[in-house]
């Protein structure tokens, strides 16, 4: 199944997730963590996009740019279970009619990380009622997704199943250190919760993805597909985290064993899917013994990451083969820095590597950068991934140099 044939504009936008950028999402689960959890800053009004998004979106359209991919909070939709906010909804279609009306392609996400607390308290996704829950909430979001060409299910599964992984051995070495005294010591120095993006030396690497979550995400994916297509004229599909990961010599068999885990298990699943998500930001080593601990290089992003914009390439040639050619929508590709002068460097570097693919005859329907606005990166402020700084008191937008150049290349229609 291709794209419907009304998604055939080439798109240049920005991404963003409702929890980073809205403000107060106080019924959801990461409004929790983030009270509970020691080291993680507060997201508390965030840019206060949840008012603000029209003077983001003009920002955007101004630019050059003809998308814009946001999300509907879940948390704000259902509040307690199987209650609906009629006025949320009417907020989100409110927001699909402004991208509309500045003629940018609207491209919303039904879930990005964040779940309503309620659905974390009975279990979340492991639950019994986990998928059923979610089928409610996105039959109801349907009501007001009739228009919109592109809806993605869910962001990431991959990286949502990477942290309940990381949650779920959080719980059990917590639950060893009550009945055994030596245990609590260990988990005490092993208990903190890690973001999924930030990336540094002083954290132990990030647990990988437990297949059996990532299984019932897929089912969860796979449920709402055929709804989202029902009832909307969306192409509908799901976005993916790319790692782009390269083997050391003698190390294949190992790649092969960490791709399916870390990918390829998800980007097998959007085989019949309308279209794939790609979201890459740099490229990792895999030696024998599994992931290569990335060292400090003084070219290393904001989030501890390697410098690597030829990984968006790897990316899309790679999701193009997992998938067996489902057309692709780069969903989110970026880089944490405050010189704004190397995320120009390091997008146009990045674009190359993708019209390169996209010459090479792989289908490519859009770029769309990751981020609109400096925002909450789950859990710190510090990394800067915003086309627009943002001042934290006044809410001031300030766009930056790269938000004018990705307008320009955008206009031209190439790198
Ligand atoms: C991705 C997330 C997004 C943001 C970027 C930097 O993993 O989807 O919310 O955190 O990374």
């Amino acid at each position: 199944m291709t794209a419907k044939p009304e998604n055939t504009r080439l798109l240049w936008g920005a991404s963003t997730a409702p929890h980073q950028i809205e403000g107060n999402n106080i019924n959801s689960d990461w409004w929790q963590r983030e009270g509970q959890v020691p080291g993680l800053e507060r997201s508390g009004d965030a840019c206060d996009s949840y008012h603000r998004y029209e003077e983001d979106m003009r920002l955007l359209a101004d630019a050059g740019l003809n998308a814009y991919r946001f999300g509907v909070e879940w948390a704000r939709i259902e509040p307690v279970p199987g209650e609906f906010s009629r006025a949320e909804l009417a907020h989100y279609r409110r927001m699909i009619d402004k991208a509309l009306e500045l003629d940018l392609t609207p491209v919303v996400t039904l879930h990005h990380f964040t779940n309503p607390a309620w659905f974390a308290a009975e279990g979340g996704w492991l639950g019994e009622r986990g998928i059923d829950r979610f089928v409610s909430y996105v039959e109801r979001v349907c009501s007001i997704l009739g228009d919109v060409p592109y809806v993605a299910t869910m962001n990431e599964p991959n990286m949502l199943a990477m942290m309940m992984t990381m949650e779920l051995q959080m719980l059990q070495q917590m639950q060893q250190a009550q009945s055994q005294p030596q245990a609590k010591a260990e988990a005490e120095g092993d208990e903190v919760w890690q973001s999924p993006t930030v990336d540094n030396d002083f954290r132990p690497k990030l647990p990988a993805p437990d297949p059996a979550i990532g299984e019932v995400l897929v089912k969860a994916h796979h449920a709402v597909r055929d709804i989202v297509r029902s009832r909307t004229d969306a192409a509908v599909g799901w976005t993916v985290a790319n790692r782009a990961f390269v083997a050391r010599p003698g190390a294949e068999e190992k790649l092969t064993e960490l791709e399916y885990i870390w990918e390829n298990l998800y980007l097998e699943a959007a085989r019949g899917d309308d279209f794939i998500g790609v979201q890459s930001y740099s490229s990792q080593w895999i030696s024998k013994d599994g992931i290569e601990p990335h060292p400090q290089l003084p070219d290393n992003t904001q989030v501890g990451t390697a410098y690597r914009p030829d990984s968006l390439g790897m990316a899309v040639r790679h999701t193009w083969d997992i998938t067996g050619g489902v057309p692709i929508l780069v969903t989110e590709n970026g880089i944490a820095t405050e010189d704004d002068t190397r995320r120009i460097a390091y997008t146009q570097s990045a674009l190359e590597g993708l019209f390169a693919a996209a010459d090479d005859g792989i289908d490519v329907r859009g770029y769309l950068h990751w981020t609109a606005l400096d925002n909450y990166e789950w859990g710190h402020w510090e990394p800067k991934f915003g086309l627009i700084a943002v001042d934290r008191e006044t809410f001031e937008r300030r766009p930056k140099p790269s938000l004018a150049w990705l307008g320009d290349v955008a206009r031209r229609g190439r790198p």
